[in-house]
């Protein structure tokens, strides 16, 4: 789907609305992400971390997670992801890797609290990825 067609506003809100139910008591770091599915439907969601440390979800495998838990979620053509910094923060590998199952090619936005964004592509983001594809 052509990045125009996509409701940016409305995702973009709602990944920052997302960071509000972060559980982030140890790197205080509070990130929102929102999905947006092909049959048009929006989840969100926060990163939830854990003593363990490396237990820690982020947010964009939240929403996913979510996405397919609650309402069996095939595609996702965007994902909108908010951090609490000055300029924009790009997904991590695990993040990457997961979001490319349901959508290879998605539109990825990256916010802050700053006046810029990043706006890309996951397969731009990860490059050559191995997904579903491979396993045909
Ligand atoms: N985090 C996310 O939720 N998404 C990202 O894209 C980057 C990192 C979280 C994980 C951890 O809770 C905190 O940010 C610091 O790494």
């Amino acid at each position: 789907m052509p990045d125009s067609t996509i409701n940016w506003p409305e995702l973009e809100q709602a990944a920052r609305q997302a960071a509000a139910n972060a559980y982030v008591p140890y790197s205080r770091f509070a990130v929102g992400a929102a999905i947006l599915t092909a049959d048009g439907r929006l989840f969100t969601g926060c990163n939830v971390e854990n003593a363990s440390y490396g237990l820690t979800n982020c947010a964009e495998r939240t929403a996913i997670y979510a996405a397919r838990a609650q309402a069996n979620m095939q595609e996702v053509i965007a994902v909108c992801v908010y951090t609490p910094t000055a300029s924009p923060t790009p997904p991590c590998g695990a993040c990457r890797q997961v979001l490319n199952e349901f959508g290879p090619t998605m539109q990825v936005r990256l916010i802050c609290n700053g006046e810029q964004s990043i706006s890309t592509t996951l397969d731009h983001l990860l490059p050559g990825a191995f997904g579903p594809k491979n396993l045909r």
